[in-house]
C-alpha cells in the first residue's frame, strides 16, 4: 500500500530525513519509535503532503502510484489521514459541521453527491458510540477549549468517520488519561480492516498494549535504524534510547 524508497526530505534547507526506506502493506499496523527530534513528525507530514517539507531524494507510492506531485488534500482524498500532534481550533465551526464538510470534499473528489443528511447522521450516530463521543460533544467548535484528551479523541472520531486507507497517528497518546487510553485505542482496532493500515508514532510502549503493532520501527536522526516487532517496543522501554545510539555512532565511525 505505501512504499517509501531512500527518502531524504529538508525544511528549510535543514536535512532531516536522511533515507528512509518502509514498506508498509495493506492489514498492518507499524510503530514508529524514536528520540525527541529525530524526524518522526517530519516523516507523517511529508507522507501527508505537508507543503513546508521538499522532498529532496527519494519518492513514496500509494498504492504503486507516486503521490510526490498530489497536494495534502488530494492524498487526503485517496485515503491518507493524518492526525496531528498539535491539532488546530476552527472557532465557529462545530465538530459535526467540520465532519460533514470533510465527508462530501471526499465524495466530492471521487465525483459523488454529497451524502444524505439522513445517512450521515446515522454515520455520526454510529462512529461516536463506537468511540464513546458524548452528543453534546459533537456540537461544540472544533478543538476551542477542548480538553487534551478531548482533541485526541475528536480526531479519532475524525478517523472512524472518513475510514481512511492509511491513517498515520501522530502521538494520539499524549495527554490521554487511562480511559480515554483504552477507547482510542480500541476505536483503532475496531477499524483496522485487511484493506487499511495504520503507523502509530509514539513515545511510549503503553499504547503498544492496545494496538498491537506488527512492525516497531526506530527512527534516529532521520533514518530508520532498528526494526523489530512489537517486543522491540519493550526492549526500547527498557533500555532507553543510548544503545541505539552508541550502536549508530559505531557505524558511523
Ligand atoms: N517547520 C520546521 N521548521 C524548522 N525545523 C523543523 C520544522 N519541522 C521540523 N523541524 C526540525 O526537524 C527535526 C525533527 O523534528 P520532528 O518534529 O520531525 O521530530 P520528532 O521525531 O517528531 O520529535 P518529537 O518526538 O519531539 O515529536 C527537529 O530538529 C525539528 O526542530
Ligand atoms: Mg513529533
Amino acid at each position: 500500500m505505501l512504499k517509501i524508497n531512500n527518502l531524504h526530505a529538508s525544511v528549510e534547507d535543514k536535512s532531516i530525513l536522511k533515507g528512509i526506506n518502509l514498506e508498509v502493506k495493506a492489514g498492518e499496523v507499524h510503530a514508529i519509535m524514536g528520540p525527541n527530534g529525530s524526524g518522526k513528525s517530519t516523516l507523517a507530514s511529508v507522507i501527508a503532503g505537508k507543503e513546508e517539507y521538499e522532498v529532496t531524494d527519494g519518492n513514496i507510492l500509494l498504492d504503486n502510484e507516486d503521490i510526490e506531485d498530489l497536494a495534502a488534500e488530494e492524498r487526503a482524498h485517496k485515503g491518507v489521514f493524518l492526525s496531528f500532534q498539535y491539532p488546530v481550533e476552527i472557532p465557529g465551526v462545530s465538530v459535526t459541521n467540520f465532519m460533514k464538510t470533510a465527508i462530501n470534499q471526499t465524495r466530492k473528489a471521487k465525483g459523488l453527491e454529497d451524502m444524505p443528511a439522513k445517512e450521515m447522521l446515522q454515520l455520526i450516530r454510529e462512529k461516536s458510540e463506537l468511540l464513546e463521543i458524548d452528543r453534546k460533544f459533537l456540537s461544540r467548535s472544533l478543538n476551542e477549549g477542548f480538553s487534551g484528551g478531548e482533541k485526541k479523541r475528536n480526531e479519532i472520531f475524525q478517523m472512524a468517520m472518513l475510514e481512511p486507507k492509511l491513517a498515520i497517528l501522530d502521538e494520539t497518546d499524549s495527554g490521554l488519561d487511562i480511559d480515554a487510553l483504552r477507547i482510542v485505542a480500541n476505536g483503532v482496532n475496531k477499524l483496522k480492516s485487511k484493506d487499511n493500515a495504520v503507523i502509530v508514532i509514539t513515545h511510549y510502549q503503553r499504547l503498544l498494549d492496545y494496538i498491537v503493532p506488527d512492525f516497531v520501527h526506530v527512527l534516529y536522526n532521520g533514518k530508520i535504524v532498528k526494526s523489530g516487532g512489537k517486543e522491540l517496543a519493550h526492549e526500547l522501554e527498557e533500555k532507553g534510547y543510548d544503545w541505539i545510539k552508541e550502536e549508530e555512532d559505531a557505524k558511523n565511525n
